[in-house]
């Protein structure tokens, strides 16, 4: 056979990069991928076809966190029949040399355990890959990632395992020892290590493997589920991830309050815990009460003349407990009158919907919430490069904490009818004596972020603008410190948020100053943490 019909004919689109015999007698070079099945064994089965056709592995590539079946080979062959043979059983075993149907991303490995990276050395010849292959094949390990190229190194591999369950890490590195591999372990799975850095895992895994530190086993179970439970949950975590991907300072953020998040669902009936803050008298006949949730946002509930309006109202997973703390504390749940919403995020806005039809309750918000509710996308209308990571972050976090809004909601006016330290006055609403401004922000957190301000009293309603971190209990703020990035908040615009937090400390401030001549503070009423009299903070 002449060398070009030969590479004429391939049934396949092996790239050939040398076709000129040289010293090492590996004359011909090619270049290609293809797609095996995530299953243990199937780079095993692949490898050892490649070393039965004469050819020696160059370079080999597989990381299951990006694709889980497709691999990239760089085959070294003697002669130019060589690479037509490989190609031909190649065809024969009915490999595919495209992608076949969408991209599947089945998860599987739960548990940071049963990981297993290493450092293998290996004897530079022909089929040694193929035999490390064959060998962990026999302990049923699943290969997440596999790199091997000779150029930076012709004699390791480094290799990322999930096995069936941690006693059998010890089979596959008394296996290794008992054939004399020499090898490093990188990672053995442990409950120390970050998750982050275990490679060849899909970013879902990684998201169940972060809910294992905050949630129990059986916890997480039903959350995965849930995300199994309908294809569109399922989908918006893998497109979360894809998008983190690409935004990975922001995503950190988003991904762990939304870890923080999913924490909700183990917080209920004899779990749930609301930290209570001292009840408050602002003015003759107005109780106001705080309750913190068990994720660390508040609500705030006012009593006067029997009736109850609240300030933000919880994740709405909360709803049935929020409820029994009511009734344990003398608040009568079916007397809610109004719902004042500072913003459209879950933990404010959740259980707002579930007291509308219960109850009635009359929900307010401002009118770019809207927006946000019926994209289901928290950036709605800012557009930037966040848009489709908050999209997919506000889906999830609103299924996950069950927030539910009212079908009919009242919007606060928006033609200014003032301004106060450069934010536009546009409503207000009084709660027995109290006479509440309602002032927009310019949507540095979130789109139609409003706060509550009721001048002649110094009381300040901040919301996301203003977090107690230093109130949070040490278990609150939690050992792995989850709750920091809760204070490094999700914001459509940090720019524009940074400028607004100085502006509402300097309308705080300011009050401060005139009532501190009556002997009294502005009190801050923060979304997170105990409320605090300013006091020049
Ligand atoms: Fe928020
Ligand atoms: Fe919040």
């Amino acid at each position: 056979m002449k060398k070009t019909d030969a590479l004429k004919d391939l049934p396949f689109p092996l790239r050939v990069y040398r076709q000129v015999p040289d010293d090492s007698g590996h004359g011909f070079l090619v270049k290609f991928a293809v797609f095996l099945k995530d299953r243990p064994g199937s780079l095993a089965d692949f490898s050892s076809l490649i070393a039965r056709s004469g050819g020696n592995i160059s370079i080999f590539h597989y990381d299951r966190s990006t694709d889980s079946s497709r691999v990239v080979v760089e085959v070294e062959a003697a002669r130019v029949e060589d690479v037509h043979d490989l190609a031909v059983s190649l065809a024969g075993r009915k490999y595919a040399f495209e992608r076949k149907g969408p991209l599947s991303d089945e998860v599987s490995v739960t548990s940071p355990e049963n990981i297993l990276e290493i450092k293998v050395r290996l004897r530079n010849e022909p089929g040694t890959l193929a035999a490390l292959a064959r060998l962990l094949k026999g302990h049923k390990a699943n290969v997440m990632y596999m790199l091997y190229d000779g150029d930076i190194d012709p004699e390791v591999s480094d290799i990322a395992l999930a096995t069936k369950g941690p006693e059998e890490i010890d089979g596959i590195l008394d296996t290794l020892n008992g054939k004399g591999y020499h090898y490093r372990v990188v990672y053995r799975g442990s409950e120390g290590e970050k998750v982050e850095n275990i490679i060849g895992l899909k970013a879902v895994e990684k998201f169940y493997m972060r809910l294992l530190k905050l949630l129990d086993k059986k916890d997480v179970s039903e959350m995965r589920k849930l995300v199994d439970s309908s294809r569109e949950i399922y989908g918006n975590l893998v497109k979360f991830y894809s998008e983190a991907g690409n935004n990975l300072e922001s995503a950190d953020v988003f991904e762990k309050v939304l870890t923080l998040a999913s924490m909700s669902r183990s917080r209920l009936g004899q779990r749930f815990r609301a930290t209570e803050m001292s009840p408050l008298e602002p003015a003759p006949g107005v109780r106001l009460h705080g309750f913190r949730m068990p994720t660390s946002e508040n609500i705030y509930v006012f009593e006067n003349d029997g009736d109850l309006t609240m300030v933000d109202s919880g994740y709405g997973i909360y709803y049935r407990d929020i409820k029994r703390l009511m009734a344990r504390k003398g608040l009568d749940a079916s007397r809610v009158r109004r719902i004042f919403v500072t913003h459209a995020d879950a933990d404010h806005a959740g259980t707002s919907g579930y007291f509308t039809e219960e109850f009635g309750s009359e929900v307010f918000m401002h009118p770019d919430s809207r927006g946000v509710i019926s994209s289901g996308n928290r950036a709605h209308g800012t557009g930037g490069r966040l848009a489709r990571l908050n999209k997919y972050y506000t889906r999830l976090i609103n299924t996950f904490t069950e927030c539910r809004f009212p079908g009919k909601i009242n919007y606060f006016k928006t033609k200014p009818t003032g301004s106060l330290g450069g934010f536009d006055i546009i409503d207000s609403f009084a709660v027995g004596g109290l006479k509440f401004s309602v002032l927009s922000s310019r949507g540095g957190h979130i789109p139609g972020h409003v706060f509550f301000v009721e001048p002649s009293l110094g009381l300040v309603f901040a919301s996301d603008y203003m977090i107690n971190i230093a109130s949070l209990s040490e278990e609150e703020k939690g050992s792995l410190g989850v709750y920091k990035y809760l204070l490094t908040n999700p914001n459509s615009n940090h720019e524009i948020f940074k400028e607004e937090v100085a502006a509402l400390k300097e309308i705080i401030s300011s009050l401060d100053a005139g009532l501190r001549r009556q002997g009294l503070n502005a009190l801050v009423f923060p979304g997170h943490g105990d409320y605090y009299a300013f006091a020049g903070r």
